[in-house]
């Protein structure tokens, strides 16, 4: 695997790469993220992927600067699963300037569950990866599921900004207890670790209702709410919402049924499709 710190590295090597299948990463990587770099071999020639941990995308008081950095992990598990191009950028290289312009998603999308509680992280998310796209210039790009929101963003971004890209989205991989992959997972204690499968457990009993014929959603996301806060976490929100675009749920339509909710420190998300 080649390691490129520069974009110009990276840009004179995959003049020669063939197709090229992307997935972008901020590092401390788990099998959620080997499950993409394997699944991008179906994709295309050459597989690429990125490492860079994007200030833009957190707020104020987010985890940026203990967000985990592991990079020599991340590389052997990059070679392993097949990754011939790593881009791993500093800052100085992505931002050598203070970034002015910036790709804002739509309202409707960015304001709503995720984009409410973390004002600008999809404006984050939107302009680094336009920047990467511009950057790498892949066929297909690949994103896990687990951030259900910011597919539907980097989708809707990519369709009505006509990027030449097949954005495909890849299933979460879980722990055996149900509990999805994810790097924040690493701040738990033992004991909350033990108790976060809780919200998977109630995403999967809202999805039983509503597959049975329950279409009170609004009795479903409060019940769950009710539920997770009396077990001791902090719930941000419940929300069944249509699968497209995350806007107002419908009997018979294909749904998602997200949540985010802290446990002590640690906010933790997770959705499951119907
Ligand atoms: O999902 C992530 O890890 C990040 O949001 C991404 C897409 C790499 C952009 O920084």
């Amino acid at each position: 695997m080649h390691v490129h710190r520069t974009v110009d590295s990276l840009r004179k090597a995959l003049k020669s790469a063939g197709t090229i299948a992307f997935a972008p990463t901020m590092g401390n990587l788990h099998a959620g993220h080997v499950s993409l770099m394997q699944q991008a071999h179906a994709y295309a020639d050459t597989v690429v992927s990125s490492i860079f941990v994007n200030r833009l995308q957190f707020g104020p008081n987010e985890d940026f600067d203990k967000y985990p950095r592991t990079f020599e992990a991340d590389c052997a598990q990059l070679r392993e699963a097949g990754v011939a191009h790593l881009f791993a950028p500093d800052e100085s290289e992505l931002y050598p300037t203070p970034q002015q312009y910036f790709v804002q998603p739509a309202p409707a999308q960015d304001s709503i569950l995720e984009g409410a509680f973390r004002p600008g992280h999809f404006q984050g998310v939107a302009t680094v990866v336009t920047k990467l796209f511009n950057i790498v210039q892949p066929d297909v790009a690949l994103f896990g599921k687990k951030d259900y929101q910011q597919l539907m963003v980097i989708r809707n971004m990519v369709r009505e900004l006509a990027m030449p890209i097949r954005v495909v989205g890849c299933d979460t991989v879980r722990a055996p207890d149900g509990l999805a992959l994810s790097s924040r997972n690493g701040y738990l204690t033992p004991e909350e670790r033990s108790e976060a499968p809780r919200l998977h457990r109630q995403l999967a009993a809202i999805a039983e209702a509503v597959r049975a014929g329950q279409t009170d959603f609004a009795a479903l996301e409060a019940a769950a709410v009710t539920h997770l806060d009396m077990a001791g976490w902090k719930t941000d929100y419940v929300a069944i919402r249509r699968q497209s675009d995350l806007q107002g749920a419908e009997p018979g339509i294909p749904l998602v049924i997200l949540a985010a909710a802290r446990l002590g420190n640690t906010r933790l998300i997770d959705n499951l499709e119907v």
